[in-house]
């Protein structure tokens, strides 16, 4: 293992001014956001979308790294280039989703646990030959009545731990990623309750496991209300409660922490993680890696048509701009009415 190296691009990806663009839709993932603008999900129609967005003029300005699913890792331009290469010579790093989904974790109702270890450590040297340079494994923990279980939690983390190992074995950087679901009514201080139990056990299981915390980096949800709770938190709320619980379970060693948007809003995924970035000075870099919250107005703006290539890369292009302001804590609502 080469610690320098996985250090070198663990910083790159969580680098001021910039974040991280989740495109690493499973295929079932990218038919449900298809459907919902009309778009039939062929091989060629999720090709060219994701063609729109990695081409966008401009891009390395604000994105790091994208991170890809293993279809769109095999696929070119249309000019024939790997997109690998493309991004890669556009200053930004391919990363790969390497898990295989959450499963009905059994015995354990309503508790789910990430599946895709057996024969990882083959699939993430095969990414590393064909360009990839991180990897992303999402564990996810429901909030419900007598949910998540202790035991849950445990697998989950231990899971993420042994994925992070391989990675930085096989000299990739691995994204560590447990989301805690802003499904439900839950309150902010019920989130804030699980998100720190789940961080406690990730970070002790990354410890026995041997991890180089200096390179990965932490993609966690935000302290948040669940979506139906009355009376949800404030975004000064949210920004407050998440850098508190990061600070008292996440090691200054991590070199960054780049969020997933998790169902908010675009905007208000903007603005939670600027006013964070305004509670500076803080132990490592916050920036985002999401998905729904960088795609949303692109793929709408786009809607499969061709005319419309252009008009989905600005749409991309102005919440590219607006989360790297974020980064600085620079970003202000007024500035959404400007022209994309
Ligand atoms: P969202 O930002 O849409 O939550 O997606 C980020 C992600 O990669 C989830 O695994």
């Amino acid at each position: 293992m080469d610690k320098a190296d996985l250090e070198r691009v663990a910083r790159a990806m969580v680098a001021k001014d910039k974040g991280i663009l989740a495109a690493d839709e499973s295929t079932g993932t990218i038919k449900k956001r298809f459907d919902a603008i009309k778009l039939e999900s062929t091989e060629e129609q999720r090709r060219t979308y994701r063609e729109m967005l990695f081409t966008t003029p401009g891009i390395g300005q604000w994105i790091s790294g994208v991170i890809l699913y293993d279809e769109t890792l095999r696929q070119n331009t249309r000019d024939g280039t790997p997109f690998a290469k493309y991004l890669d010579a556009a200053g930004v790093l391919p990363g790969i989703k390497v898990d295989m989904g959450a499963k009905a974790l059994a015995g354990f109702p309503g508790d789910t646990i990430t599946e895709g270890l057996d024969g990882l450590r083959e699939r993430l040297a095969g990414y590393y030959q064909l360009g990839a340079r991180f990897a992303k494994w999402r564990a996810v923990i429901d909030i419900a009545e007598d949910v998540p279980s202790r035991f849950s939690i445990e697998a989950n983390a231990h899971a993420l731990a042994r994925y992070a190992a391989l990675c930085q074995e096989q000299q990739i950087v691995p994204i560590v990623e447990p989301e805690v679901l802003m499904d439900g009514g839950h309150s902010i201080e019920r989130c804030e309750e699980v998100t720190s139990a789940v961080l406690d056990a990730v970070f002790s299981q990354l410890h026995h496991h041997r991890i180089h915390l200096e390179g990965m980096v932490l993609k966690p949800n935000m302290v948040i209300s669940g979506k139906k709770a009355p009376n949800r938190a404030s975004p000064e709320q949210v920004a407050e409660a998440t850098v508190r619980t990061l600070r008292r379970h996440v090691p200054p060693a991590v070199p960054g922490i780049a969020f997933l948007s998790g169902g908010q809003s675009s905007s208000e995924a903007t603005l939670h993680l600027s006013l964070m970035n305004k509670l500076a000075p803080l132990p490592w870099n916050l920036t985002f890696s999401y998905g729904r919250a960088l795609q949303e107005t692109a793929i709408k703006a786009w809607g499969g048509k061709p005319a419309s290539f252009a008009a989905g890369q600005k749409e991309f292009a102005k919440r590219a701009r607006l989360n790297s302001l974020a980064t600085t804590g620079r970003y202000a609502a007024a500035q959404e009415a400007e022209a994309a």
